[in-house]
């Protein structure tokens, strides 16, 4: 089959983070400070990225603000010539620190926020977080870059939807993305505890929809569905292999960030093997690339080159099986695993991100 280059490269820089998000998909296991790529080696894998194809550079983590070589990163990525976004809680961002990043280059701040109001947030973040956040939504918007913000949804903040919107019209967000959660990595541990209910579902449509018209040319708004509730999955990734590589701390390329969950891929590293093999010829990359590795339901589905089976992680951490139909599908003989899900009774405790 013919392979498109990557456009986008997902650079995580450290699973250090000041906060301690329930929602966390990081792994479980977080890769050390002594296992992180050295500042020449993401100069490479930079540089590589470029030369595959790619344009658009996301820094993200854990917090990338944690690394001090950020500032060089910026400059080597943008002086390749690539869009660089900076994914950031905003912990740390001070006025001198962004007004370097600025000058070396970078092109869009992605803030995220844990909710609405300085209780709730703080108590979704596990940390003292939402005042920092509104100074860092202003510093950025004080520098004339781009605002993304980003708000996981889930069961304990869904009731905030409204305020939530209010609040990135405050910060003067160009785009505001809600996110409902995705059960990957420590997520899923908390996956009874932040499954949102229907009436929360049925609740929210009717403001994001209002928003989405009352705020169109000002501030745009992507709504990410809670797919559990979905007849049919999500195009994740937009297919396997298909549009973005994500490398880990550790070096570590995975074919979307939460991979690591299926522990029967072999993954390859930035430490043994270049960027173009591992894109084109890996065994990760390939093993789900296209529709030759899928079986029925979804081999003859007329659905299959809208949303490519679903997602692979999502299979495998509910089924055992990464090559399954997503079980979200109400195509799947596993769509039963996914139902018994939706009724748990969704009252046990967080457990903060450790
Ligand atoms: Fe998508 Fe497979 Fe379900 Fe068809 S059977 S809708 S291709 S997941
Ligand atoms: Fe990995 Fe969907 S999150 S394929």
């Amino acid at each position: 089959m013919d392979v498109s280059p990557p456009l986008g490269l997902l650079a995580e820089l450290t699973h250090r983070c000041p906060l301690h998000c329930p929602y966390c998909s990081n792994p479980l296991e977080l890769a050390s400070r002594e296992s992180e790529l050295s500042t020449a080696d993401w100069f490479s894998v930079l540089s590589q990225a470029r030369e595959l194809g790619v344009l658009q550079v996301h820094l993200s983590g854990g917090e990338p603000l944690a690394r001090p070589d950020l500032p060089q990163l910026v400059a080597h990525a943008s002086g390749l010539g690539c869009y660089v976004n900076l994914v950031t809680s905003g912990l740390g961002l001070t006025r001198p620190r962004l007004e370097d990043l600025v000058e070396r280059g970078l092109a869009h701040v992605q803030l995220s926020a844990q909710g609405a109001t300085r209780e709730r947030a703080d108590l979704l973040a596990g940390a003292r977080a939402f005042d920092h956040k509104l100074a860092a939504a202003a510093l950025v918007k004080e520098s004339g870059l781009p605002l993304t913000l980003n708000v996981v949804l889930h069961r304990r903040n869904h009731d905030q939807l409204a305020e939530i919107i209010a609040l990135a019209e405050r910060m003067g967000a160009d785009r505001l993305e809600l996110a409902n959660t995705q059960y990957y990595g420590w997520a899923l541990r908390n996956r009874d505890a932040l499954m949102p209910t229907r009436a929360q579902l049925a609740a929210a449509e009717p403001i994001v929809r209002a928003a989405i018209a009352r705020l169109r040319g000002k501030m745009e708004i992507v709504y990410v569905v809670a797919d559990y509730y979905e007849p049919y999955p999500k195009p994740c990734m937009h297919g396997w292999g298909a549009r973005q590589l994500t490398v880990a701390p550790d070096g570590t390329v995975l074919p979307c960030p939460a991979a690591s969950a299926i522990s029967t891929l072999r993954l390859s590293s930035v430490r043994e093997a270049s960027l173009s093999d591992i894109w084109y010829r890996s065994e990760s990359f390939t093993a789900y690339r296209g529709e030759d590795w899928m079986r029925e339901p979804c081999r003859t589905c007329d659905r299959r080159g809208r949303d490519f089976g679903g997602c692979r992680c999502q299979a495998f951490l509910l089924t055992g099986d990464a090559a399954a139909t997503d079980p979200v599908c109400s195509r799947s003989p596993h769509r039963d695993v996914v139902d018994l899900i939706l009724t748990a009774p969704g009252t046990p405790d967080l457990v903060m991100r450790r």
